[in-house]
C-alpha cells in the first residue's frame, strides 16, 4: 500500500511541537509494517540544510500558469528508512525562523498560499498528471496546513486516492479571505457551509473535515470533546455529523525517549536502576542555578507558552507555590506576556524558580531526566506527548484531566497505587485552587518514598510504543482501500 503523508513539520528537520514528533515516528512505524510511505513537507531553510544530499526528483507543474517555480527533492528522513519529498520553493519557504510566523510572532501574510501550494502539490502527486511514477492509495493529511487536499481531490476527475485527515489541534483552522478559493484552484460553487466556507472565510480545516474520507484525532477523549461546544471551536456540529467516520487514536512516543539510552542526559537509568535519576536531578539543579537540594521536589515544564497550556492558571498559583517545598524549572517559548510573567518569578526566587525562554531539544531531555514531577495544566490537550515522555523518565505528571491527558495519565489514589495502575496526578476543574490542592497531594506522596518509587516504576513500565497506534492507522487505511 502506498501512503503520502503530508505535514508542515517533521523532527529532526523542523519542529515547533508534537506534530513534528508524530510526523517522524508514525511514518517510521508504518514503514516497519511494510507500507511504502513517503513524507511530503515544505523545504524551509532548516530542512534543506540538514539534507545536503537530497536529490532533485522532478519539477512541479503548477495547475495555474502563474504558479510558483518549484521542484521536489528526495532524501531519507535522518535516522530512518522513510523517504521525504521536500517541496523546494524559495519564494514561499526560504525564510528564517518559524514555519508559520515572522520574527515578531505574526503569521506570515501569505500563509494561505504557502500551505495552499503544499496542498496543491499533494493533490497533484495523487492525480494523473504527477511527474512521479508512484501513486498513493492514501493521502494522510495532518492539521490545517494540509487539510485542503481532500477538497482538491474531490474536484479532480475520478480521484483514485482516498484521504485521511488527522486533527492534532482543532484550535488552528487556517481560515482565510474567500478570494483564496479560486486562487487555490477550487470552484466558487463549493464555497458554502457544506463545503469550504466557515463564517464567511475559506477554512482549510473545515474543508478537510468535510471532504476527507476518514478523520482521526490523537486521543479518544479529544475525539468526544471536539463534538461539544466547549471544545469544538465552532466545528462541533460538523464533527457530530461526521462522527461515524471519526476515530481517536492515541499517539505513542518515539524510541529515542528512553532514559537508559539517552545521550543527552547526565546518567542513564531505568525502572530497576532508578537511583541514578538523582544524578540527573543534581546536574539539572546546577545547570539552572537552583539550590542543590536532593530532598526538595523539582517540578519540570517543557511547553509552548500559550493559552492552551494553562500557564495563566500556574501563574495564579505562583505566590502559593513559592511557599511550598518545591523548585520549578520551565523551558518554553511563545506569548511575550507569559514569558515576562514567568521571568518575573525567576528573578524573585532564583534559587527556586528557573525559566529558560528558548526551544532547546537537548535541555528538554535533561529536564525530563532531572525533574521529580512534570506539570501540564493544559486547558485542552488533543493528546500531549510530554506527559508520556515524563512517565518514561520516572517523573510522574500532574495534569488537568482533559483530552489525551485524561486518556494517558491515571490519577494516584490509595486504590490505583495498590492495584499498580497509578501513573500521576490529575484534577477535573482547571482552577488555581484545584491545581494547588493536587500539587499538595503530589508533595505528600513524594515525601512517602516507597509509594513514590512505586508510582515512578508503574509509569516507566507502561508501553507507549507506536506499534499500537500504527496498527490502528493501518486498519483505517485498509478499510478505505477495501471500500475503493
Ligand atoms: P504540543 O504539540 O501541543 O506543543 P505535545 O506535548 O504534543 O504538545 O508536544 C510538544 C513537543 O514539543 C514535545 O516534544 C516537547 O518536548 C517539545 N517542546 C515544546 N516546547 C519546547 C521547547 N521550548 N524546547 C524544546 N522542546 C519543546
Ligand atoms: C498538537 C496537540 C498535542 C498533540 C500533538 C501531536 O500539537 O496540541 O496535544 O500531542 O499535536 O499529535
Amino acid at each position: 500500500m502506498n501512503i503520502l503523508f503530508v505535514t508542515s513539520e517533521v523532527h529532526p528537520l523542523i519542529k515547533t511541537g508534537g506534530l513534528a514528533d508524530v510526523s517522524r515516528s508514525l511514518p517510521r512505524a508504518l514503514h516497519q509494517l511494510g507500507l511504502d510511505i513517503r513524507i511530503l513537507l515544505p523545504g524551509y531553510p532548516a530542512v534543506l540544510k540538514q539534507l545536503p544530499k537530497a536529490r532533485a526528483c522532478c519539477q512541479v507543474i503548477s495547475a495555474t500558469a502563474d504558479g510558483p517555480q518549484a521542484r521536489l527533492l528526495q532524501a531519507l528522513l535522518p535516522g530512518t528508512e522513510v523517504p521525504v519529498l521536500v517541496l523546494e520553493c524559495a519564494a514561499l519557504y526560504d525564510r528564517p525562523g518559524s514555519p508559520y510566523q515572522d520574527a515578531s510572532g505574526k503569521d506570515w501574510t501569505d500563509n494561505a498560499l504557502r500551505f495552499g501550494f503544499l496542498c496543491q502539490v499533494g493533490a497533484w502527486l495523487c492525480g494523473p498528471h504527477s511527474a512521479l511514477d508512484w501513486r498513493p492509495d492514501i493521502v494522510h493529511c495532518n492539521d490545517w496546513q494540509s487539510a485542503l487536499i481532500p477538497a482538491l481531490l474531490h474536484h479532480q476527475e475520478k480521484p483514485a486516492t482516498r484521504a485521511v485527515l488527522t486533527i492534532h489541534n482543532l484550535a488552528f483552522q487556517g481560515n482565510f479571505e474567500p478570494q483564496w478559493v479560486t486562487r487555490l484552484g477550487l470552484p466558487m460553487e463549493s464555497f458554502h457551509m457544506h463545503g469550504l466556507e466557515f463564517y464567511g472565510q475559506l477554512s482549510f480545516l473545515k474543508s478537510g473535515i468535510n471532504y476527507a474520507d476518514r478523520i482521526t484525532t490523537v486521543s479518544k477523549r479529544y475525539a468526544a470533546e471536539i463534538q461539544t461546544p466547549a471544545f469544538g471551536c465552532g466545528m462541533e456540529g460538523l464533527l457530530q455529523h461526521r462522527s461515524d467516520d471519526l476515530t481517536g487514536i492515541v499517539n505513542g512516543i518515539d524510541e529515542e525517549w528512553n532514559p537508559a539510552l539517552d545521550p543527552a542526559i547526565a546518567a542513564s537509568f531505568d525502572a530497576t536502576h532508578l537511583a541514578a535519576k538523582a544524578r540527573n536531578k543534581r546536574a539539572l539543579q546546577r545547570e539552572c542555578g537552583l539550590t542543590r537540594n536532593p530532598a526538595i521536589m523539582l517540578i519540570g515544564m517543557v511547553t509552548r507558552l500559550t493559552h492552551q497550556k494553562g500557564l495563566d492558571v500556574l501563574l495564579a498559583c505562583m505566590e502559593a507555590l513559592t511557599q511550598y517545598p518545591v523548585q520549578l524549572v520551565v523551558l518554553g517559548s511563545g506569548e511575550a506576556a507569559i514569558e515576562q510573567r514567568l521571568q518575573h518569578w525567576a528573578h524573585l526566587h532564583p534559587d527556586r524558580v528557573s525559566v529558560t525562554l528558548a526551544f532547546d531539544e537537548a535541555l528538554s531531555h535533561r529536564i525530563m531526566a532531572g525533574c521529580d514531577l512534570f506539570l501540564m495544566p493544559s486547558r485542552f490537550e488533543p493528546c500531549g506527548l510530554s506527559q508520556m515522555y515524563a512517565m518514561a523518565y520516572g517523573a510522574p505528571p500532574l495534569v488537568h484531566r482533559t483530552g489525551g491527558l485524561a486518556d494517558t495519565v491515571t490519577n494516584c489514589t490509595p486504590k490505583t497505587l495498590a492495584d499498580k495502575t497509578a501513573t500521576g496526578f490529575s484534577f477535573d476543574e482547571l482552577t488555581p485552587e484545584a491545581l494547588q490542592t493536587t500539587l499538595l497531594r503530589a508533595i505528600a506522596c513524594f515525601e512517602e518514598k516507597k509509594g513514590w518509587r512505586a508510582l515512578q516504576r508503574i509509569g516507566m513500565r507502561r508501553d507507549f510504543s507506536w506499534d499500537k497506534a500504527a496498527a490502528q492507522y493501518l486498519a483505517v487505511y485498509r478499510q478505505l482501500v477495501a471500500e475503493a
